[in-house]
């Protein structure tokens, strides 16, 4: 792709956030959180933290599984640690695969590293690991409960193959751990 090409393409990424965020009931569906943190006039080096579907409703959603930390902590949590490390931290979160994947896909042109809680479709989703494996990103797999204490169905994930690492049962301190781990590899 010429360098014009993927200019044009970010446009395009941003403008489709744009118009998302603009949609009647899908205000929550992306929430852009850009942090200005480690930012260098563009020289960003930048991670992307990805929350899959009904971690918007963290902290009320069965705290007893996943705690009553709300997802404002996670990313809060997430961007100060990344922050110390000299990463900036752009967040989506979305209960619609689509969406998940076209942010995926925009990483790769100013993301190094890709922090995942995929939520359900960790054990369903095949298109989704393909966006992980096809931007060619350090992937860590983020899971606040004990999945392999949990239900069965929750034992697999099509993600986990092709995660860099994978932390599970952590509470949100998973999120904190990822993202140290992440900047330890990439130096
Ligand atoms: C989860 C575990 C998944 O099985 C579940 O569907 C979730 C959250 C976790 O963070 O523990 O939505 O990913």
């Amino acid at each position: 792709m010429t360098f014009s090409g993927i200019a044009q393409y970010a446009g395009e990424g941003a403008r489709r956030a744009g118009w998302l965020v603009n949609q009647p009931g899908l205000e929550n569906d992306v929430v852009p959180r850009c942090r200005a943190a480690g930012s260098m006039g563009g020289m960003t080096r930048r991670m992307l933290l990805v929350n899959g579907p009904n971690l918007n409703l963290l902290g009320v959603r069965e705290p007893s599984v996943y705690g009553t930390d709300t997802l404002d902590d996670v990313v809060a949590l997430a961007t100060r640690t990344a922050s110390e490390h000299g990463f900036g931290l752009r967040s989506v979160q979305s209960n619609h695969e689509g969406v998940l994947i076209d942010a995926i896909h925009e990483a790769r042109l100013d993301c190094e590293a890709i922090v995942i809680n995929p939520g359900a479709l960790t054990h369903t989703s095949i298109a989704l690991r393909d966006a992980l494996s096809g931007v060619n990103l350090l992937v860590a797999e983020v899971h606040l409960s004990n999945v392999h204490a949990r239900e069965e169905f929750r034992h697999h994930s099509f993600v986990s193959p092709i995660a860099e690492f994978v932390i599970a049962g952590a509470g949100i301190q998973g999120y904190e751990f990822a993202v140290r781990r992440l900047a330890t590899l990439l130096g």
